[in-house]
């Protein structure tokens, strides 16, 4: 604190009484004497230091390669492969960041230069200002040591100049074209003829097998035996079926036989955020998601009304075949999943 501030009483600085202008009631202890670090008088432990901080810059180089390895080279097609497509893809994106950021920090304790300094506040709108600032900064890139250490900076560009790439690839992901986005969406397992089964059990339904007020999870027949991208196909075509009293479904134009006798099939994907939809309240024939608590009303064709999802599920058309068990009349005739996929 300065002295002027003396007599300022917004200042915090406090006079001993009896004492002249000017003069604080604690002394200003000042800095401790600074303490060279072993890397200032060193040259073996500098130089040592700084393979230090180059190989945190490489281990973050390696997490990179090991996020790589994970995104591309592991098979994600079951629960057990996923997993580990997972664990490769936290950990190297972890150490991708902790090496950067250990590295810099490392750097900077014992590498960059430690003298304590003051500066005073004041506005820098002046010319004079600007130059300082600049003179300032190029001091900072002087005494960082970034020109007289080549083996620093080029670990250190090449773990800036890769790290960013997971992210590049994980924002692909949600590329709205025909690989990534809804086409992906729009055609499911459901055909004609396909077979209405108990998820995960894969049993066939009769529609006498669905009463008043039950509740079913079901898959098409033919899933569990896919041998490759059959969570993919599970996550899109999962089903519940219900059946209520016919009198009491308001069924639009054109929707007059997708249900058999009251019963009736919607996705179990939220078209909030893509949760499943697991409660049903059979009195007032809401099906509730549990993640925002969307609302969605079975006897009004699975309307919202409450919470946050901005779409109805999706409705699978059924009926039965010659020997009465359910079957899909055709696919969804919409994309299931969350609505803000362009449905257009
Ligand atoms: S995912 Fe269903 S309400 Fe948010």
């Amino acid at each position: 604190m300065s002295e002027q501030n003396y007599g300022n009483p917004d200042s915090g600085a406090v006079a001993r009484s009896g004492q002249p202008e000017g003069q604080f009631a604690i002394e200003n202890p000042g800095l401790p004497p600074h303490r060279p670090r072993l890397t200032d008088t060193d040259p073996k432990a500098a130089k040592r230091a700084e393979r230090q901080v180059s190989a945190l810059f490489l281990v973050s180089i390696i997490g990179t390669i090991v996020f790589f390895l994970g995104y591309f080279a592991t098979s994600n097609e079951t629960i057990g492969e996923l997993r580990v497509q997972n664990l490769f893809i936290g950990l190297g994106t972890a150490f991708a960041m902790l090496g950067i950021g250990t590295g810099i920090v490392q750097w900077a304790r014992t590498l960059m230069p430690d003298h304590e300094m003051i500066e005073e506040r004041h506005d820098i709108r002046t010319e004079e200002d600007r130059v300082i600032a600049e003179e300032i900064i190029e001091d900072v890139i002087e005494e960082s040591g970034i020109k007289r250490r080549p083996l620093l900076r080029n670990t250190l560009i090449g773990a800036l100049a890769v790290a960013p790439l997971p992210a590049i690839f994980i924002l692909r992901d949600l590329d709205n074209s025909e690989d990534y986005g809804v086409e992906r969406l729009r055609h499911t397992m459901w055909d004609t003829g396909v077979r209405l089964v108990r998820d995960p059990v894969g049993t066939p339904i009769k529609a006498s097998d669905i009463t008043i007020g039950s509740a079913v999870h079901v898959i098409p027949e033919g899933l569990n035996e896919l041998e490759h991208g059959k969570l993919n196909e599970k996550a899109k075509a999962v089903v519940l079926v219900m059946r209520l009293n016919p009198d009491q479904l308001n069924i639009s134009p054109g929707r007059e036989d997708w249900h058999y006798n009251g019963i009736v099939a919607y996705s179990k994907i939220c078209t909030h955020v893509g949760c499943p939809v697991a409660l049903y309240e059979q009195h007032t024939h809401h099906l509730l998601c549990p993640c925002h608590q969307s609302t969605f009303d079975l006897k009004d064709e699975c309307k919202v009304v409450f919470g946050p999802a901005g779409h109805a599920l999706p409705q699978l058309p059924i009926t039965v075949d010659s020997e009465g068990y359910l079957v899909a009349q055709s696919d969804f005739h919409e994309p299931v999943g969350p609505s803000y996929w362009e449905r257009g």
